[in-house]
């Protein structure tokens, strides 16, 4: 079935308009991480409800200890299956600024991209299902499917108070299908859906050595440096072949089957336009496993951020007192990230230096996910990204995590779609984000196509 031309020809029409829109939003500073940006998060959230309202759903926006999470509901679809819409409107720090070609918080759109802080992560993705949903209720003065639309201001720093909001909403947000716009297609032109999230267990690590700085001639080679110990124990996190050391790290990493190889095997993928875009010398992980293996079906410990002793101008002779890092570990199925907390800890006790004090901090953590990728839900988005990209989706993992994923699966047993219109190099995180604007009219066609093809299953 191609894109309806009712939908079609009503998103033509208003693209100028539902860009404005998009400008507005972005124009948001939502940075969740920031308490500077507390009200501007805030705002976000005000804005998203108004924008649901508008269209016609209903909207409450929910308090909680951290950002609030904003619902919108549409019930009107009688006997057909309800779909919960998941996204989020806080983004990502926009630091560096100064590398960044315009303004993070200016969209402006050059060569068909549109870039601004959150273009793609995910306040592009979320509106665009605003706008499929208007598509509908616009044209036809109703929806195919009930819709449950949920937005959070917390994913970008762990979605700690979504998981206590779901447990406790579970009725309202009690949904037949789960659908998510929050990750990229695997290449331009080539509609992607996800088989995998990674999960997450992130800490602090803190060493403590001299209760003070020391003169690094007076005392060095008398007491134990805290950077060098640090630095040992981030170096006991792997062997030389790249393998996570820490006893039991495995023991639940579920390999893939011969089939799953064999798929990603006939993904169009090209090692040396991948390392080209990292811009590292060479690709390299853990021996025996190939590129996307290691990052969609193998688990990591990677080291986020490093701090201790002079860095400022020229040589200061310091032996420093402290030394931290950040460090953060990629969890695949069936990994459990409080199982994976207890022996990183555990690890780290085992092999640092019994002359510093150590401490280790949880931060957030996630669940990895894995999608089931049969039944009505997926042969209905397999059919609506045809026919908004006129080409078959492909089935790909994913390396990143979106930490409630997990929570959806466990708490309200509901099957969840990841269908992402981003792209590779589109810049999540990094300075010069953006989505392509091709994609973002295609998406809101795929998404409002796959609410037809949904209600035909009642
Ligand atoms: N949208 C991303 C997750 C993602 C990343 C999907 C790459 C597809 C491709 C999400 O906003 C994100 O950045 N998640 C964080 C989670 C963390 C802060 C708990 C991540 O993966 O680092
Ligand atoms: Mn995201
Ligand atoms: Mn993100």
């Amino acid at each position: 079935m191609p894109v309806p031309r009712d939908l079609d020809a009503f998103f033509t029409a208003n693209s100028v308009r539902i860009r404005d829109e998009l400008f507005a939003f972005l124009r948001i500073p939502s940075v969740s991480a920031r308490t500077e940006h507390t009200a501007d998060t805030a705002r976000a959230a005000d804005w998203m409800a108004d924008s649901l309202r508008s269209i016609g759903l209903e909207a409450t926006v929910h308090r909680t200890p951290g950002h609030p999470v904003v619902v919108g509901e549409w019930r009107g679809a009688r006997g057909a299956p309800t779909v919960l819409i998941y996204g989020h409107y806080d983004v990502q720090p926009a630091e560096p600024l100064e590398l960044w070609e315009s303004p993070p918080f200016e969209p402006t759109t050059r060569k068909g991209k549109l870039f601004a802080r959150g273009a793609v992560d995910d306040k592009g993705q979320l509106f665009l299902h605003v706008k499929a949903l208007e598509a509908h209720l616009a044209v036809r003065g109703s929806l195919p499917v009930n819709i449950v639309f949920l937005a959070e201001g917390e994913e970008e720093i762990g979605s700690p108070n979504l998981t206590p909001f779901v447990e406790e909403h579970a009725s309202l947000l009690k949904a037949d299908a789960v659908v998510i716009s929050d990750s990229s297609m695997f290449a331009p032109g080539l509609p992607s859906i996800l088989s995998s999230l990674r999960g997450l267990a992130y800490f602090q690590l803190d060493v403590q050595g001299p209760t003070t700085d020391l003169h690094s001639g007076s005392y060095g080679g008398a007491v134990v440096n805290p950077a060098t110990a640090l630095a040992r124990i981030i170096a006991s996190f792997h062997d030389e072949n790249w393998h996570v050391t820490v006893p039991g790290f495995y023991d639940r990493v579920r390999a893939w089957t011969d089939d799953e190889r064999a798929e990603v095997r006939a993904l169009p993928f090209d090692e040396e336009v991948f390392r080209h875009e990292t811009g590292a010398p060479t690709l390299a992980g853990e021996r025996g496993f190939t590129t996307l293996e290691r990052i969609w079906a193998r688990p990591t410990c990677e080291v986020n951020g490093l701090l201790s002793g002079y860095t400022g101008e020229g040589a200061k002779t310091v032996l420093p007192s402290r030394a931290m890092a950040k460090i953060s570990c990629r969890l695949v199925p069936d990994q459990d990230p409080s199982e994976i907390e207890r022996l990183l800890q555990a690890h780290v006790e085992r092999v640092a230096p019994p002359e510093v004090t150590i401490n280790v901090t949880h931060l957030h953590g996630g669940k990895p996910w894995r999608a089931a990728l049969d039944g009505p839900l997926y042969d209905a988005a397999r059919r609506a990204l045809a026919a908004a990209f006129g080409r078959e989706p492909v089935v790909v993992g994913e390396g990143g995590s979106i930490p409630v994923v997990g929570e959806f699966d466990r708490v309200l047993g509901t099957p969840v779609l990841l269908m992402g219109f981003g792209l590779p190099g589109e810049n999540a995180h990094a300075p010069n984000e953006w989505i392509s604007e091709e994609n973002f009219d295609r998406g809101m066609r795929a998404v409002a196509v796959l609410w037809e093809e949904l209600g035909r299953t009642r």
